[in-house]
């Protein structure tokens, strides 16, 4: 058992921490895949949330891009609260404006191997989407598990949700808290990834997964005509050239969409069925999947304006958040410095006592 952790406590609540890199707006996919369980979860758990900006760094470098984490942060939390994170709820914070991060990272460094970090996968992917050659990987790209770790166990924190492509890196962060505790006794616990296995959610195109490069998105911050173009220009059945052609429901995007976002469940069973029996345009179907998104957007476009119509609200919202995981970091650090001994070395330097060698 950590010995200072006050929220192993009965009747504490668990905390999380998950994120994001700031890297552009959110889309359906991201709501499928992460926001709609964030937003559940923050009712249960303590939730802090990461604008992981240093991970960034690790494929996109230029100071254009650091010029854009501002923008993109913005962003990125205006998305958070137009899905439904509650600010008084969760804390969201930016990771570069939290010092500590740096400091643990480099002693965290020391307790994964190379050869761990060279066999992820991960890595390698993230590689090749920022079209990174094998000579010039950065060393920080293959730190990113590691800076990852150094967040998590920053905060202390028990539980983080994630993607299948970041499992592997809460196991690194359970192997990094283990190799410290016995070398300098309990601190860290060991957090649990929450998986969330949904599948990724396809893109308009049908080829692959929704992303913003691929361009194939649907935003959360759309507006409405954006929408129904989108929608409109969307790869449905290849063969169905007349209405009056059976159709194919099973991997056909748009009733995929219809499946997760149409809340009126009697016309997507109705739509389905006609479709199968070619009794409907592809027009009438594209329009009902339009509307219900409408639907679902409606409460997300009404608080996106409620927060950007009060100036300085979502900078405001960073940085106390900032300011709290701050005052978390310090303490943990405190406790590492401790564990290890540096302050006990800090204070006989400041004092100049006797060196014993
Ligand atoms: N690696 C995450 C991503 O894929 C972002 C991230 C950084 C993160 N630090 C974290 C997620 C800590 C969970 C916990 O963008």
């Amino acid at each position: 058992m950590p010995e200072s952790s006050s929220r192993d406590q009965p009747g504490k609540p668990k905390r999380i921490l998950t994120g994001d890199r700031p890297t552009g707006r959110l889309h359906l996919g991201h709501w499928v895949g992460s926001l709609q369980n964030r937003v559940r979860l923050q009712h249960e758990y303590e939730t802090i949330l990461i604008i992981a900006d240093l991970h960034m760094l690790t494929t996109k470098k230029s100071r254009k891009d650091i010029r854009e984490v501002l923008s993109n942060a913005r962003g990125l939390v205006l998305d958070y609260l137009s899905a439904g994170i509650d600010h008084e709820r969760a804390t969201i914070y930016l990771q570069s404006a939290v010092p500590e991060t740096f400091q643990l990272n480099t002693i965290l460094q020391n307790f994964v191997t190379v050869n761990r970090l060279l066999r992820l996968p991960s890595l390698k992917q993230m590689a090749g989407a920022a079209e990174i050659e094998e000579e010039s990987f950065p060393f920080g790209l293959l730190g990113y598990p590691v800076l990852q770790a150094a967040d998590i166990l920053l905060a202390k924190a028990q539980l983080v949700p994630v993607g299948r492509d970041n499992l592997a890196h809460v196991e690194i962060t359970r192997e990094i808290a283990r190799h410290f505790n016995i070398t300098y006794g309990e601190i860290f616990e060991e957090p649990e990834a929450l998986l969330s296995d949904i599948p990724a959610l396809v893109g308009t195109d049908n080829r692959g997964k929704m992303s913003k490069s691929a361009r194939n998105a649907i935003f959360l911050s759309d507006d409405e005509k954006t929408v129904r173009a989108k929608v409109g220009s969307m790869f449905t059945d290849p063969k169905r050239i007349h209405p009056y052609i059976p159709g194919t429901v099973e991997g056909n995007p748009v009733f995929i969409y219809h499946e997760i976002f149409n809340d009126n469940r009697a016309e997507v069973k109705e739509l389905e069925a006609r479709y199968r029996a070619g009794k409907v345009g592809d027009r009438e179907v594209k329009d009902r999947l339009a509307d219900a998104l409408e639907r679902f957007l409606a409460p997300i476009r009404d608080r996106a304006d409620f927060f950007s119509n009060k100036p300085g609200l979502v900078d405001e919202i960073i940085w106390s958040g900032t300011l709290k995981v701050r005052q978390i970091a310090a303490e943990t650090m405190r406790e590492v410095y401790h564990k290890m001994g540096f302050d006990r070395v800090w204070k006989e330097i400041e004092q100049k006592g006797e060196i014993n060698m």
